[in-house]
């Protein structure tokens, strides 16, 4: 129960007849930092929209602080959202464009003053002030739509992917920026991106969406460690989790074409000649001599990226595996070699992608 966060239970929408969000139940704890993560489309974007009240909910509740707020006005609701595109008046100054929804909520002069020079003290922009949106970096102009929402004192702030305008150097420092506001702050947040790197070094619990559906709600290292089901183990990790499609062989033994892997599967529904996917992390794999336990595979091409190589391999029944590689002896496309990964590493899965343990 939380009596004291926010709660979404059987929360759905549709657009027309087109139904997009399905049932979701989520449980945020006060003062959680939660992101959404998922594949384009799969409804981040429409489920943040629905809980700021931008987007009516076409079945389901919405609970803050536990208060309905289902059909409340975005305005009563305690939030502030941050969007991609900051949004800000081009003709005011950014002192103004600070102060400018407090002015609209009849908010006393010199109480706006106050609060826009806190934000501004907290997100070091104080020195810009006077400025207009056109005179600033991306990174400033984000930050001042950052403390739009900060002047209001919202209960939740909600993030759609707020950092995708910048580029690569920024988006580190605004990263580290908006965690630092969350310590500071202490407030929920909610959180949509792409990032993965965002969604690992931001989250306490991770949300993992598909096709208007929930697959895990976890912390980065349950989501990372023990994903739910091939959909988050593929999901989470870059460059994604290897699957490689094997053969059940009874006795806990799993063949493939490069090798035949002892699992550690205590699953008794599996039989001889079942299909089985073992999930194996570019990171994990290692480059080992000939073994029982390894896979022997083709290089067919690699990347340098200085501190590490990744090499995209092929197996003898033509499945492709990345792996990454630091140091050892020199290994050249065309290269047959073998690679192993720690049995406590593997995952497994069944056809249908759930988790077989
Ligand atoms: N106003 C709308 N009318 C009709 N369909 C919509 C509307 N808004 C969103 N959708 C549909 O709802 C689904 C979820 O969209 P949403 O914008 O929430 O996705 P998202 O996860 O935020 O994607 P992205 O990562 O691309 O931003 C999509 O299939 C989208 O086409
Ligand atoms: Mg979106």
């Amino acid at each position: 129960m939380t009596k004291n966060g926010m709660r979404l239970t059987g929360v759905r929408k549709s657009f027309g007849g087109l139904e997009v969000i399905h049932g979701i139940d989520l449980d945020i704890p006060e003062g959680a930092f939660v992101v959404f993560v998922g594949p384009s489309g799969c409804g981040k974007s429409t489920l943040l929209r629905m809980i700021a009240g931008l987007e009516e909910v076409t079945d389901g509740e919405i609970a803050i602080k536990g208060r309905d707020v289902t059909d409340l006005d975005p305005s009563e609701r305690g939030i502030a959202m941050v969007f991609q595109s900051y949004a800000l008046y081009p003709h005011m100054s950014v002192r103004d464009n600070l102060g400018f929804g407090l002015k609209m909520a009849r908010v006393g002069a010199s109480d706006i003053e106050a609060r826009v020079k806190a934000a501004s003290a907290i997100l070091k922009i104080d020195h810009l002030l006077d400025r207009r949106p056109g005179q600033l970096s991306g990174g400033q102009r984000q930050r001042v739509a950052i403390g739009r929402a900060i002047v209001r004192k919202p209960d939740v702030f909600l993030f759609d992917e707020p950092l995708s305008n910048l580029d690569a150097e920024l988006r580190v420092s605004m990263r580290i920026e908006i965690a630092r506001l969350h310590r500071e702050l202490g407030n929920t947040m909610i959180y949509v991106t792409h990032d993965q790197t965002e969604a690992m070094t931001l989250a306490d619990k991770i949300v993992v969406l598909r096709d208007g559906r929930i697959e895990q709600v976890g912390s980065p290292r349950e989501v990372y460690e023990d994903p739910a089901n091939s959909f988050v183990a593929g999901f989470i990790g870059s460059p994604r989790m290897n699957m490689i499609e094997a053969e059940w062989a009874g006795n806990g033994l799993a063949s493939t074409a490069g090798g035949a892997i002892r699992t550690d599967i205590r699953e008794a529904s599996l039989s001889s000649g079942d299909k089985v996917v073992v999930g194996m992390r570019p990171e994990h794999l290692t480059v080992v001599s000939e073994r029982d336990d390894a896979i022997r595979v083709k290089v067919d091409f690699d990347e340098y990226l200085g501190g590490t190589r990744y090499l995209y391999c092929q197996s003898d029944d033509g499945q492709s595996l990345v792996a990454e590689y630091r140091d050892g002896p020199e290994i050249q496309r065309g290269d047959t070699i073998h690679l192993h990964c720690h049995p406590s590493r593997r995952r497994y899965f069944d056809t249908q992608g759930n988790r077989l343990r």
